[in-house]
């Protein structure tokens, strides 16, 4: 065939791309949820008599980038291009302006008196017999959130007619922090490198950090702290400051304002002081200088997050001063610019005593602050994990919430999905957060519920600030945080922190349709996904409280489930031959649960009483024990893993029914995550009920635990060049061995006999795709090859483990009785090419 020019080529990629339904081109994920993909035809004729002009009163940056947003989304969804005009009273419009200007302009309209900042009102009016759209707010982020707010209602479909939509922030902290290093990595990012930092310095491109404070701003977040709380001193110096100005510029026309994390000791790492004592004149000194230079270069300046004393940071205790010591003098440097200061409430000591029963990290941070109550000043915010460990698969909510009366708190939540699968599994963690939000901490006997949400509020003791930080950690992929499907939590974290009255149900269906449009086989299937997608992961990681059960002191990824024991980190679940739990009661145990207002100790103190899904985060007890649902302790250990497993393997199947029905390229991607996860979830399965099974010797009544049907081991099949190692953590690998290839071999092979019935198969190989090389692999069946690929994911692992064990499924090979498998791996760099087993079961296609 004559090749065709190049010209010709791109015409026709052009026609092709013009003629796929706008829904199904390819999709980066760059834009999330603010797409604007256009509507289809009957879902316009809703807004056909939408205004076609847009009348901006005010004409600050933020007006301007309200006034564009909105030109942006109309056309994008409806087709339609709004003419920016001045205000006449004459023809329809959008007005868009903040109270005052409304007042000034002067239209004859009732206001509404009630919005506070960043407060919105939509009102759809008749402005001299014209239909308008009139967004107000008492400043001008009230009025972007109006935009935002609007064009969500045009993307969900939801009539504009009769509009009267009138919404107040539930709380005045709505922030976002990322734990971004200055050379450009993230800690517990995994969205690729900082769209911040680079080689010690800002990046000198910040588009992406404006396309992040749009996305931020779409769902109300004012604020963003961009480096990690484990501060680099730097970031303080004064080559840094000019840096920091030029990231408050990106920020500013969309409303978010810069904040940063601090390190402690600055005065004397960077300052030249020889001390850092809170209590020192010139301490203090040198911090209102250094806030004052911030100041001068970013006036809308938003504060300081402070990690001290803290896993290795420095704090007071260095000179024996308290957390309240420490917050007041730096808050009150920040105190004349309206600046705020958080402290972390994440203070533990990290070398506990493991052998002593009464330890207890969960105690840490009721214990440092709870004796401050009072202490604080107004602008410091208390920032508080949502439980007491550390962002574990599930942890009840932390008794500090409860204990504090009169400091201004904020939950911190993890939005970053570091123990909850790192992004490559599916975790959408809303409904994890209500159940903390909702949760009733009993703080007040006058006030009636005291749910989280509104404490940290400030709502139950009347207290000037609080509210939702998010731990964000986007990075530089197209896709934000490495995972289209885990976009849903940063949405979801957003619109709570807005109104954390939004069920779970509510927050994903826009999410959804935002992302991937309005079918509803799409909007169902992943709806569905996403929701069940936390009881997923937590079932096949650790269930009834026992905490993700992963490797807390490495990468906290694959499972390992002693990591947690004997170790001063105190993430310890004391499983024995015995019997397995925390004991945290007053009675017998730590007396962690003293810690909680006396309603709520009375539940979590009986061991009848307590949830199951928390029982052995709060008692200790034997295997046999019998939970409210009937089964066992280690029965539903047993049985909630393969739940997990077998859910996730359905994912994948309830994905693949979405083929051409979103675009190719998010639908690929995705697929890939599912397939992978699908796998680490069979390793999970496999890790967590092989080592209860062989630490309880209690089998599992349903036969599974230690019996792997079609499965035959890198050990029993012939091997050349490949020799078995053992496998630390030995539940990592299939019967604790894998084969590994010797480094300087070109390629090690090893086979087996088929001994089944003759039939279609779908070959399953258990390899270690380690990241420190991309070894490759080939299956041959009766001699020819049926499938060859490569190790070359990047997992965050170069041992071979849970973290790197990684499933290949190879479908519909016809296999006789006698017919040779053999697998063949070529090493490469640091990866040896290892495997586990080869599991053959009937095709499932
Ligand atoms: C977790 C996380 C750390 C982080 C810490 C914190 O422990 O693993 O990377 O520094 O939380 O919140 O300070």
């Amino acid at each position: 065939m004559r090749s065709m020019a190049p010209g010709a080529l791109l015409v026709i990629s052009l026609l092709a791309f013009l003629a796929a339904p706008a829904s199904l081109r390819a999709q980066s994920g760059i834009d999330a949820w603010l797409r604007y993909a256009p509507l289809d035809d009957s879902a316009k004729l809703l807004y056909k008599n939408l205004p076609r002009r847009i009348i901006p009163l005010g004409s600050t940056a933020l007006m301007r980038s309200a006034q564009q947003e909105l030109i942006r989304g109309i056309r994008g969804m409806l087709g339609v291009t709004l003419q920016s005009g001045s205000y006449v009273p004459r023809g329809d419009a959008f007005i868009l302006g903040t109270l005052a200007e409304v007042r000034a302009a002067p239209l004859a309209i009732a206001l509404p008196a009630d919005l506070d900042d960043d407060g919105y009102s939509i009102q759809s009016l008749t402005l001299a017999s014209h239909p308008c759209i009139l967004i107000t707010a008492r400043n001008d982020r009230g009025v972007l959130f109006g935009v935002f707010a609007l064009l969500r209602r045009i993307a969900l479909g939801q009539p504009l007619a009769e509009l009267n939509d009138r919404q107040n922030p539930y709380a005045p902290v709505r922030w976002v922090n990322q734990w971004d290093n200055l050379d450009g990595s993230i800690e517990r990012g995994y969205g690729g490198r900082s769209i911040f930092f680079d080689s010690g310095s800002v990046r000198s491109d910040l588009t992406r950090v404006g396309d992040y404070a749009r996305l931020l701003a779409s769902l109300g977040i004012n604020a963003c702290a961009i480096n990690n709380v484990n501060a680099d001193p730097r970031i303080l110096t004064p080559e840094f400051i000019p840096q920091l100005a030029r990231v408050a510029a990106a920020f500013r026309h969309w409303g978010v304002r810069l904040a940063v994390a601090v390190d402690f000791s600055s005065p004397k790492s960077i300052g030249g002081l020889d001390t850092f004592d809170p209590l020192d004149p010139r301490v203090s000194a040198w911090w209102r200088n250094k806030t004052q230079e911030i100041y001068a270069a970013i006036p809308d300046f938003a504060g300081f997050v402070l990690k001290a004393d803290s896993e290795g940071r420095l704090g007071p205790s260095a000179y024996a001063r308290t957390h309240a010591d420490a917050s007041n003098m730096i808050a009150r440097a920040l105190k004349p610019h309206g600046g705020l200061l958080f402290y972390r409430g994440f203070v533990y000591d990290h070398h506990l005593d493991w052998r002593n029963l009464k330890n207890d990290r969960a105690r840490a941070a009721y214990d440092n602050f709870q004796p401050l109550d009072g202490q604080f000043d107004s602008n410091v915010i208390l920032q508080i994990k949502n439980g007491p460990i550390d962002f574990q698969v599930r942890e009840p909510a932390s008794p500090l919430f409860g204990a504090l009366q009169k400091t201004n708190e904020a939950i911190e939540l993890q939005i970053t999905q570091e123990y909850t699968g790192q992004a490559r599994h599916l975790c959408f963690l809303v409904p994890m957060w209500k159940e903390v939000l909702d949760f009733d901490a009993h703080a007040s006997s006058a006030a009636g519920p005291t749910p989280v949400k509104a404490i940290v509020a400030g709502k139950i003791f009347h207290l000037p600030s609080g509210g939702f930080v998010g731990v964000s950690n986007v990075g530089a992929d197209a896709n934000w945080l490495g995972n289209q499907l885990s976009m849903a939590n940063l949405y979801g974290f957003g619109r709570l922190a807005w109104n954390p009255d939004l069920s779970a149900n509510e927050i994903v269906d826009e999410w959804t349709r935002m992302t991937f449009g309005n079918n509803p086989h799409v909007t169902t299937t992943i709806e569905a996904m996403q929701l069940s997608s936390w009881r997923t992961y937590e079932n096949y990681t650790g269930p009834l409280g026992l905490q993700t059960l992963t490797d807390i002191t490495g990468n906290h990824y694959g499972p390992s489930v002693e990591a947690s024991e004997q170790n001063g980190w105190g993430q310890w679940h004391r499983a024995d031959a015995d019997g397995v739990g925390m004991d945290r009661t007053v009675a017998t145990g730590t007396g962690y649960i003293g810690q909680y207002q006396p309603a709520v100790a009375k539940l979590y103190e009986s061991l009848a009483d307590t949830p199951d899904d928390l029982l052995l985060f709060f008692h200790h007890v034997p295997y046999t024990y019998v939970l409210h649902s009937g089964k066992t302790v280690i029965q539903q250990i047993y049985d909630s893993h393969y739940q997990g497993a077998e859910a996730a393997d359905e994912y994948v199947r309830q994905w693949k029914s979405l083929e051409g029905l979103i675009d190719d390229q998010r639908y690929s991607e995705i697929l890939m995550q599912l397939e992978y996860q699908a796998g680490a979830a069979q390793v999970w399965r496999d890790a967590i009920c092989n080592w209860f099974l062989r630490v309880s010797g209690i089998a599992d009544e349903k036969g599974r635990a230690g019996h792997f049907p079609g499965r035959t081991e890198a050990e029993a099949m012939a091997l050349d060049g490949y020799s078995i190692e053992d496998v630390t953590p030995w539940e990592a690998a299939s019967a604790g061995k894998a084969a590994v290839c010797a480094r300087q071999a070109v390629t090690c092979s090893a086979e087996f006999r088929f001994n089944g019935s003759a039939g279609s198969y779908d070959l399953d190989v258990e390899y270690f795709d380690t990241n420190n090389g991309a070894a490759k692999f080939k299956l041959f069946v009766g001699g020819r090859l049926a499938d060859t690929w490569l190790a070359d994911d990047h997992l965050p692992t170069t041992k071979i483990d849970g973290s790197s064990s990684t499933r290949h499924r190879i479908h519909t090979i016809p296999l006789s009785p006698g017919d040779e498998i053999r697998i063949e791996g070529s090493p490469d760099g640091g990866d040896r090419a290892a495997f586990d087993y080869i599991e053959i079961h009937p095709a499932s296609n």
